[in-house]
């Protein structure tokens, strides 16, 4: 079950946390992954993990807010079976402390960089008779955060841009899916943790592991797991769903 034999396989930002989680395993299920990433040392170094451990990987240095060079780098890949939008940053702040630079940003990776290599892979899966499309949201998609204004409109975009693509390429045979975390231990948390909250970064550390009812973060791998599914010829029935993976923080917060 869950086999991806040579299924190319592109991942966005997948030299770091969940996106690397993702490529590991799916490596390891036979597929040929292929990683866009802004960090080119990381993504190098995923790629070197898989082909160590006898997979196949290759990785691009893209920017996915940039629509010229991801177009660039999706003619050279060619053939895309399965697209993951992974890549995206984090943003503390409500409505009043977000300046425009910021929620700029935001949109242009979080949203754009999606609608980027959606724009790019959905011709080459229509012209291979299909494909699987796996969006990363989150829990800020569906419900309200505190001082998340510019991310939770960015993957509230996520979710319902997953949706639009699900019911326009249906009858493609193009399935589109997303996944929406609750808190991951990956370096974006650790990364806004130690951006915003310098002083006190173990007590925000344990506060945001207990906000989850589980009572701490999800592992990247776990992420990757359901990614598998979601990804797997097992999955063919499921299109246009959201699955939260939260430990309990949507249904059992009250
Ligand atoms: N970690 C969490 O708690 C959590 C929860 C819910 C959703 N998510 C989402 O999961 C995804 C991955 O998060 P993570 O925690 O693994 O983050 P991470 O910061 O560990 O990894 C993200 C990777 O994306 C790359 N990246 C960033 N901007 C890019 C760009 N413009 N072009 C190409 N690559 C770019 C980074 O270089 C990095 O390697 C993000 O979309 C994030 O919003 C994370």
């Amino acid at each position: 079950m869950f086999a991806l034999d040579n299924k190319s396989t592109v991942i966005t930002g997948g030299g770091s946390g969940i996106g690397r989680a993702i490529s590991v395993l799916f490596a390891r299920q036979g597929a040929s992954v292929t990683i866009l990433e802004l960090n080119e040392s990381a993504a190098q170094n995923a790629v070197e993990e898989i082909l160590a451990a006898g997979g196949k990987a290759q990785a691009f240095s893209c920017n996915v807010a940039d629509q010229a060079q991801v177009k660039e780098v999706f003619a050279k890949i060619g053939k895309v079976d399965i697209l993951i939008n992974n890549a995206g940053i984090a943003h503390v702040g409500n409505l009043e402390n977000t300046p425009e630079a910021d929620f700029d940003k935001v949109f242009n990776v979080n949203v754009k960089g999606v609608y980027n290599c959606l724009s790019a892979a959905i011709p080459l899966m229509k012209a291979n008779d299909g494909g699987v499309i796996l969006n990363m949201a989150s829990i800020a998609s569906s419900v309200g955060l505190s001082d998340r204004f510019a991310y939770s409109m960015s993957k509230g975009a996520v979710l319902t841009m997953t949706f639009s693509v699900a019911k326009d390429y249906v009858k493609q045979n193009i399935r589109c899916n997303c996944i929406s975390p609750a808190r991951v231990h990956t370096p974006f948390v650790d990364g806004f943790i130690a951006k915003n909250y310098p002083d006190n970064q173990e007590e925000m550390f344990a506060k945001l592991s207990a906000t989850q009812p589980i009572g701490r973060m999800a592992k990247p791998e776990e992420i990757a797991n359901l990614a598998l599914y979601l990804c797997s010829d097992e999955a063919g029935f499921i299109t246009g769903s959201d699955y939260p993976i939260d430990g309990g923080f949507i249904k059992l917060n009250s």
